[in-house]
């Protein structure tokens, strides 16, 4: 295994589908088609894409809820088809939304419900429940029932609930979806908390800032198919390549846009003109070293400023994803 504790091989899953009509059994259009990663020990690793990309359905499959349709991967080094049972024992999934937890009893007796699941002894249980409650802050309401708790609260009890068995890998299913600003950054916290602890995390969001901060490594999904991976800087670096300079000149000539035009690596030039001033927006393939000669070609239009756009996360996902990258 080295240390890699996950690695998903061309993992394919096509979901069955029934014609609602003449109830003909079809399969439809893989929802997860040809997903291979490796997920180092400690890493915390963002799988990152729209809508139905096939997130939550790779997940259920590395956390053994699925079974794929073909290909396959190891957690931990076991099997996922094969060797089920030890994987569940140190994995755990934590999503958000509604699902998944008990509201008619309250915060502690759904962390015990859930630590017997696990066979834990009492001893140890009833030990860790306090400490979990500490940690995810819910000591006061423990034993409030569930339906009485706010949005936020009963995400802290997911991810109390998410380490019950004190797993060694956890996968968050958009942790913080329908979560206020101050809730989120809490729950991004004890996200890094865990990392801290040791744990291997597979995190999904549609929040590009939060993946920014807390992801080591990505990969973007869509349709079913990984379409980029690397680390943040690397995915920035792709979509730096192909950027647009800014340039705000005072005087403006047709021949220098011409002139700018011509020069090696820029692929387009837009104009646009007020009575004060005029600003160009240059399309390069290499942004990093097309600031100079830009400059150097507009030294006589009496420049406000050359400035690169710095790409966002944001930018290079929606490059990735739209595919003009
Ligand atoms: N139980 C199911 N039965 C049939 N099709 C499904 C099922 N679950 C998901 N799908 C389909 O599989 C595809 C991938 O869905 P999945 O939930 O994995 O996407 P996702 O990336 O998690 O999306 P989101 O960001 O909306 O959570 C979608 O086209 C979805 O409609
Ligand atoms: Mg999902």
């Amino acid at each position: 295994m080295g240390d890699r504790v996950i690695v998903a091989e061309d993992l394919v899953k096509c979901y069955p589908r029934t014609n609602g009509k003449s109830g003909e059994k079809k399969t439809s259009k893989p929802a997860v088609d040809g997903v291979s990663f490796e997920i180092r020990k400690g890493q915390i690793f963002g799988l990152l894409g729209p809508n139905g990309a096939g997130k939550t359905t790779t997940i259920k499959m590395l956390g053994t809820l699925l079974i794929p349709t073909s290909g396959g991967a190891t957690v931990l080094d076991h099997d996922i088809v094969k060797d089920y049972m030890e994987i569940r024992k140190r994995i755990n999934i934590i999503s958000g939304g509604d699902r998944g937890l008990y509201y008619r009893i309250s915060g502690r007796q759904n962390l015990r419900f859930f630590s017997d699941l696990y066979r834990i002894p009492r001893r140890l249980r009833d030990v860790r429940i306090e400490e979990l409650l500490q940690k995810v802050g819910l000591e006061k309401a423990a034993d409030q029932r569930v339906e009485e708790y706010s949005r936020g609260m009963k995400q802290r009890l997911h991810i109390a609930r998410g380490l019950v068995n004190d797993p060694d890998i956890l996968f968050l299913d958009e942790p913080t979806i329908g979560l206020d600003p101050e809730i989120s950054r809490e729950v991004r916290g004890m996200v890094r908390d865990m990392s801290k602890d040791g744990k291997t995390l597979l995190l999904t969001t549609h929040n590009m800032n939060e993946a920014e901060e807390l992801c080591d490594d990505i990969n973007i999904i869509v349709g079913g198919k990984i379409v980029a991976k690397g680390t943040i800087a690397e995915l920035k670096e792709a979509v730096r390549k192909k950027s647009v300079i800014e340039a705000e000149v005072r005087r403006m000539t047709p021949d220098v846009i011409e002139a700018v035009h011509s020069i090696d690596g820029v692929l387009n030039v837009a104009c646009s003109s007020d009575a004060y001033r005029s600003i160009l927006r240059i399309q390069v393939a290499d942004g990093q070293d097309m600031v100079l000669p830009i400059a150097k070609r507009l030294e006589n239009c009496r420049i406000i400023r050359v400035s690169r756009e710095e790409p966002t996360l944001e930018d290079a996902y929606m490059s990735m994803v739209i595919g003009d990258a």
